[in-house]
């Protein structure tokens, strides 16, 4: 078996084991108002790679004996914000989007205003399940949340990104501008998907700068990525429309360097996540070919 089809299994088991924690974690679909819990549940588990817990589970993994066994529970609660911030992504008064993990969007299903409430609700309960695991001491829990929170907000975290994303929709292009939309917009949430990892394996200092350092630069290359696949993969393949980004006139990194370029730009990124780890030895082989995996996926 080739290193790449070892990887791959493996990203297939590790995907298995967070859909069923995920189905644990979602109230059922018949809990009232079932509505929202419909919503909810279908935009979760319309498909998914879920990168971002295998990311944490592997992160975790670096610390043992034994990662907390609320590892896994940490470990969904990124993919809780990365599915809400994908419903509302799609919305009509963002990106517009009707297709997403190869099923109709979430408010072409249920309607903008259940969309947006969906997406609200998978946010809220990420930080419920946080603030709430069983074996984890309080210290770790706030550590956990303060990580999440920071990621996911206005200051170089995720609502700032997509808010300068919006901004620079047919604005000058800038290398600058496009390295903050991405690194806020899609690197905050993969630099605290590892980051989360760390935290809840009680890493030390140094253990978890390392971390965020692999994080920040595998998480621009997962968004240089996202935009070099919007350009030259298909719909089909994708689950969503591909080559949004030119029609809507988005900046990217194609838009601005070029295809050649964005795929250097990329694999230096790539080079220098897998470096940050080179202290952990071979135990951070599998995190080091997942960073390589970010941009050599096809969709
Ligand atoms: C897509 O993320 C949105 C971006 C942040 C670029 P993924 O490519 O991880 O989407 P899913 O979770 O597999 O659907
Ligand atoms: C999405 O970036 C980033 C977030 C959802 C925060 P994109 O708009 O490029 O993602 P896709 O291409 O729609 O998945
Ligand atoms: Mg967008
Ligand atoms: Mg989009
Ligand atoms: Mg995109």
């Amino acid at each position: 078996m080739s290193p790449s089809s070892n990887l791959e299994a493996h990203l297939e088991q590790q995907r298995l084991r967070i859909d069923r924690r995920l189905d644990q974690l979602l109230p059922p679909e018949t809990a009232c108002p079932p509505l929202i819990h419909q919503a909810m549940r279908y935009s979760l588990f319309a498909g998914g790679k879920r990168l971002r817990p295998i990311l944490c589970l592997e992160a975790g993994g670096l610390f043992s004996p034994p990662s907390t066994p609320d590892l896994e529970a940490v470990s969904c609660s990124l993919e809780l914000v990365h599915t809400y911030s994908l419903i509302h992504d799609d919305l009509p008064a963002l990106d517009n989007d009707d297709y997403r993990r190869g099923k109709l969007t979430c408010h072409k299903v249920f309607g903008d205003a259940v969309a947006i409430l969906a997406g609200d609700a998978l946010l809220t309960l990420a930080f419920r399940i946080l603030s709430t695991l069983q074996h984890t001491p309080p210290a770790i829990r706030t550590a956990l949340i303060a990580e999440l929170s920071l990621a996911a907000g206005t200051v170089d975290g995720m609502i700032g990104g997509q808010v300068a994303d919006l901004q620079a929709t047919n604005g000058a292009v800038s290398a600058g501008t496009v390295e903050y939309i991405h690194r806020s917009k899609t690197g905050a949430l993969i630099r605290a998907s590892v980051c989360l990892g760390g935290i809840a394996g009680d890493a030390a200092p140094q253990d978890l700068q390392r971390l965020h350092d692999f994080g920040t630069s595998a998480g621009l290359a997962f968004q240089v990525a996202d935009d070099i696949l919007d350009v030259e993969s298909s719909s089909e393949v994708l689950g969503k429309t591909a080559g949004k980004d030119a029609a809507q006139k988005k900046i990217t990194y194609p838009a601005v360097f070029g295809m050649e370029q964005s795929r250097k730009i990329a694999a230096e990124c790539v080079q220098r996540a897998q470096s940050a780890l080179t202290a952990f030895g071979p135990r951070a082989a599998t995190l080091q070919d997942l960073a390589g995996y970010l941009v050599s996926r096809k969709a």
